[in-house]
């Protein structure tokens, strides 16, 4: 296949449609999810729920690693760790924490088994050349490998994981070690179609069947809805079916700066939901590290902490009251821009347009080639972490609070700075010192933002009211906004609407428009406008659906706004 551009966005675009798009995940797998290797017992899972709200911490999911099967056999729990796991995730999903297990694709060889059993019967498992099934050695010791190119093997796969989903109430699916990882036995052995077909054939494409029968999974168990997996080992076109992390990383600050070049290249190349292990998978964190990581990957599509068993425990209270405020910060940002990201998610599905993106798909020029340590959400917010820690680099002291300095390159017009509450020109490289609790966030001129501005709750939130934040400094913003239940896949077949919104000024007047049009109600969200533009900007017209108010706008409100958007706040 040739994809002939000419610009980075047509050849990205191109390449989406013709490996196909991410579905809009449910509403949930956007949030802040908690994972760790080790976690292990029920009291854990609760404990975490609370230690979440006393930390004042939205969480959507919390992780269920290996340990919670009985003896790593695959659709089981240990029932003296776990004795009721469905009341246990339903206690969770009340309060708005989904659960997400891990499902590797081998399977314990043990006669009596019923998963086994029940493979071996259907012949669901890959063999060697000689007809043998094919042996390798994993978490459950001696392990057969379904042999996912099989139909018959999925529809088999699919049957399963439906029945566990439904029994222990879990709503995500974790796909891991389907790269497919073997232990000591060599994996060139494990061959396809009952021994017919050699490894190297389909060695690359194994987790994207394991995916898709998985996907059915999900999609059997809950015809309308949306599903959620998460895998390790993809091929393209597996965006069709689930998102993607980019495996077992380690806590230093190395592979923080890595994870940017590893997720936008995963957005090029169609992978829209991925994400890193925030806060570094194996070896300790630290905090100023694990502050950073989470404020690097808070506006990540997929933002997941997850450490290795052994390690220094890394959830978000583990290093004390500040770290806990600046880790606070960044998640309480993901959660007031899930609408946003949301809408980054909808275009994607629609357009191909990648949800976070390398400046080079916007902006022209050698500055952009090698520029992968800031990246934007969308095509109008702009993310600087900071990615070097306290005597890596260059840092000052601002009223007793030290900060670490980085450049920003900034595109030509003027940009918003969400910390300072000021617009900044661009078209240059800017000094940023942050102070810990910061992240460099800049939103550009003409822009209009989306924002949640209603109670933090895990995964409850309500979005029939929606903050239009507008970006008019001289520029005029436009911004489609697409209107969809937000639960089910109708989206799929035509059954959503788009709310065009635009803002223009004209002296003293901001006049902004919304229509409604499309397959979806109108009027069925409320929108707030909130203006960031020039103090001599005094009045606001706002016609939605061809209903006009005029009012003035409030400078006490404005400030107040931009405050708001403090992290520190
Ligand atoms: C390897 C995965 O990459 C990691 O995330 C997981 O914790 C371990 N397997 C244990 O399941």
């Amino acid at each position: 296949y040739i994809m002939a551009g000419p610009s980075l966005a047509e050849v990205t675009r191109r390449y989406a449609a013709l490996t196909g798009r991410a579905p809009l995940p449910p509403l949930w797998a956007l949030g802040y999810h908690q994972c760790r290797w080790g976690y292990q017992y029920e009291a854990e899972f609760r404990e975490l729920a609370v230690r979440f709200a006393a930390a004042d911490i939205p969480v959507s999911a919390l992780w269920y690693d290996i340990d919670y099967m009985d003896g790593y056999r695959l659709f089981t729990w240990d029932r003296v760790d776990f004795p009721d796991p469905a009341a246990l995730n339903r206690d969770l999903k009340a309060m708005g924490i989904r659960a997400v297990t891990i499902v590797d694709p081998g399977v314990k060889r043990e006669p009596g088994y019923a998963v086994y059993d029940s493979g071996r019967e259907q012949v669901a498992f890959c063999q060697t050349a000689s007809g043998r099934e094919y042996v390798g050695k994993v978490w459950p010791g001696d392990t057969v490998f379904p042999d996912f190119t099989l139909e018959t093997t999925r529809t088999w796969w699919a049957g399963w994981l439906t029945a566990f989903l439904r029994d222990s109430a879990v709503d995500g699916v974790w796909l891991d070690m389907n790269d497919p990882a073997t232990g000591y036995s060599r994996t060139e052995e494990m061959r396809f179609s009952h021994g017919a077909i050699a490894h190297d054939r389909y060695h690359n494409q194994y987790a994207h069947f394991m995916a898709m029968a998985s996907q059915q999974a999900c999609e059997q168990r809950d015809p309308e809805g949306r599903s959620f997996l998460l895998t390790r080992s993809a091929s393209a076109g597996t965006q069709r079916y689930s998102a993607v992390w980019t495996g077992d990383n380690a806590s230093n600050w190395q592979h923080l700066r890595m994870a940017l070049p590893c997720s936008l290249n995963l957005s090029l190349s169609g992978m829209a939901f991925n994400g890193p292990d925030v806060g570094g998978f194996m070896d300790d964190t630290r905090a100023e590290l694990l502050v950073r990581w989470h404020q690097a990957g808070c506006l990540f599509p997929f933002f997941r902490n997850h450490s290795i068993r052994h390690s220094r425990p890394q959830e978000p209270w583990q290093f004390g009251p500040g770290p806990l405020a600046a880790i606070r910060g960044a998640i309480h940002t993901r959660y007031r821009l899930l609408p946003y990201l949301y809408q980054c998610f909808f275009t994607h599905w629609r357009d191909g347009d990648p949800v976070i993106r390398p400046l080079l798909y916007h902006y022209t020029g050698p500055e952009y080639v090698d520029l992968d340590d800031q990246y934007l959400l969308g095509d109008a917010l702009l993310v600087a972490p900071i990615l070097h820690g306290e005597g890596q680099g260059p840092e000052i002291v601002r009223a007793d609070v030290k900060m670490q300095e980085r450049s920003v390159r900034l595109p030509p017009g003027y940009w918003f700075d969400l910390n300072r509450g000021e617009w900044v020109e661009g078209g240059r490289l800017l000094a940023y010192a942050a102070a810990l609790d910061e992240l460099p966030l800049f939103v550009r001129d003409g822009a209009v933002v989306p924002y949640y501005a209603g109670l933090l709750n895990n995964s409850i939130m309500d979005w029939s009211s929606i903050e239009l934040h507008l970006f008019c400094r001289k520029q005029s913003a436009r911004f489609e906004y697409l209107l969809d239940d937000q639960v089910t896949r109708r989206y799929q077949s035509g059954a959503y609407g788009v709310a065009r919104i635009s803002a223009h000024l004209v002296g003293e007047r901001l006049t902004v428009a919304i229509a409604e049009a499309g397959a979806y109600p109108q009027d069925t969200v409320r929108f707030i406008p909130v203006v960031y533009g020039r103090p001599e900007v005094r009045e606001l017209e706002f016609t939605v659906n061809g209903r006009t108010i005029t009012r003035p706008l409030q400078t006490e409100q404005r400030e107040w706004l931009c405050r708001k958007w403090s992290v520190r706040a």
